[in-house]
């Protein structure tokens, strides 16, 4: 492996109910840039089909040590060549007494026997058959060995009991895998601002807009899991955040600039991810404004530029502002980076009711002398993508020499 490089990871999958937590693995690694191949046991197979395996990593999956087919392409020695690290999620207790005993009757563990990279476990079982002596003894002749575990956690199991067996989370999974390179953000500080806000009219009435808060709740939640210690200053939000990131609830553009200018100091990061309102009503009634009058006339005033103002400090974090445009995205997305001194603008397309308030997005992301488009996807995916090409270009900018 180069340096620098993403590792090649060989991932086994062996007949659990914990599958499923493979495929959220497959993802994750795939987003921290590593080459996935996975090798499934036939147990496996009965819980999700090699296809699903094959679309996630985008390669052919085996699951025989026998295939001629297979064996023409990447014979199952240059696969386990092929490896820089091993790691088997779920494993099974029956998979454990296998390897633990060196046998090679399958692909996988002829694999495991074959390849000179380091061999990751995520047990996944029942608490009685982990606690099993059997099981115990083969924990330590693996152990023993040189092979990692990772998990298994405690809590509610599939099979309905409680205790420990649960396969650990595809994040501890990543990270243990791959260390500090799967935590980008580790150690950094990221303030990001989400929702709507809502600008009151009287004490029942306000000026708002549509959005959910969705993206900037799914960024949050990418950058805790890239290590980040994330506050996340948001408008009232039509969905609960996430556990590990400080949340600070705000109403209105001016208590979120506030909210935002306490905490600035000292960050890595500032996500402008909020649908901020770019006007508030003047005065606000103390009493319910009445219908009387046929006629209504409402005065707004200009909100501060929430993002503009982080942006213009010194010194400041690397500052990622969003766009929603309905005409020549990319000539308003250009225009907006440069006259408000941004590091990074995410614009997206709300014509025809697109993005804002909808669980799916497509973002265009441009930076000084670079763009990358992400096609419309689920918001947490293209929110862990957007955080992956932030960090990318928070580690180019800082590498940069400063110019005087
Ligand atoms: O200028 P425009 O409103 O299109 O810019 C959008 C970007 O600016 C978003 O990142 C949004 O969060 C931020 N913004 C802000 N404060 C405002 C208006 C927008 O931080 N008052």
């Amino acid at each position: 492996m180069e340096s620098g490089a993403r590792p090649n990871i060989l991932l086994g999958v062996s007949g659990g109910i914990a599958v499923y937590k493979a495929c959220e693995l497959v993802r994750r690694l795939r987003d921290a840039g590593c080459e996935v191949r996975v090798v499934m046991t036939r147990a496996a197979t009965a819980f999700i089909t090699p296809l699903t395996f094959q679309a996630l990593s985008g390669q052919p999956v085996r699951t025989d040590l026998l295939d001629a087919e297979a064996e023409s392409g990447m014979d199952h020695i240059a696969l386990a060549r092929w490896a820089d690290r091993v790691v088997i999620a779920p494993t099974t207790a029956d998979l454990m007494a296998r390897l633990a005993t060196g046998m090679a009757d399958d692909l996988l563990t002829t694999l495991c026997l074959a390849t000179e990279a380091p061999l990751l476990l995520a047990p996944a079982m029942n608490r009685l058959m982990w606690a099993h002596p059997a099981t115990r003894t083969n924990t330590d002749i693996l152990l023993a060995r040189g092979v990692r575990m990772v998990g298994p956690e405690s809590g509610s199991q599939a099979c309905g009991e409680q205790g420990p067996g649960r396969m650990a989370e595809p994040a501890s999974i990543v990270h243990a895998l791959l260390g500090p390179e799967s935590a980008p953000l580790s150690g950094r500080r990221v303030l990001i601002t989400a929702g709507p806000t809502h600008e009151p009219i009287d004490p029942v009435r306000f000026v708002g807009n549509r959005s959910s808060g969705r993206m900037g709740v799914a960024l949050a939640a990418a950058a805790r899991d890239a290590g980040g210690e994330v506050c996340l200053v948001h408008g009232p939000l039509a969905l609960p955040v996430p556990g590990g990131i400080e949340v600070v609830p705000v109403e209105t553009a001016e208590a979120m600039r506030m909210a935002v200018l306490q905490r600035i100091d000292g960050q890595d990061l500032f996500i402008a991810a909020a649908a901020v309102a770019d006007y508030r009503p003047r005065e606000v009634a103390s009493h319910k404004v009445k219908k009387d009058a046929p006629m209504l006339t409402l005065e707004l005033i200009r909100n501060p530029d929430i993002l503009a103002e982080v942006a213009a400090r010194r010194p400041r974090p690397f500052v990622v502002g969003f766009a929603a445009e309905t005409t020549d995205l990319r000539t308003h997305a250009l225009a907006k980076l440069a006259r408000k001194d941004l590091d990074m603008i995410a614009a997206n397309d709300v014509s025809a009711g697109r993005g804002i308030g909808q669980p799916v997005n497509a973002l265009s992301v441009f930076w000084p002398g670079g763009e990358r488009l992400f096609p419309e996807q689920p918001k947490a995916e293209l929110a862990r993508a957007l955080v992956h090409l932030i960090t990318e270009r928070m580690e180019h900018v800082g590498a940069e020499p400063s110019t005087p």
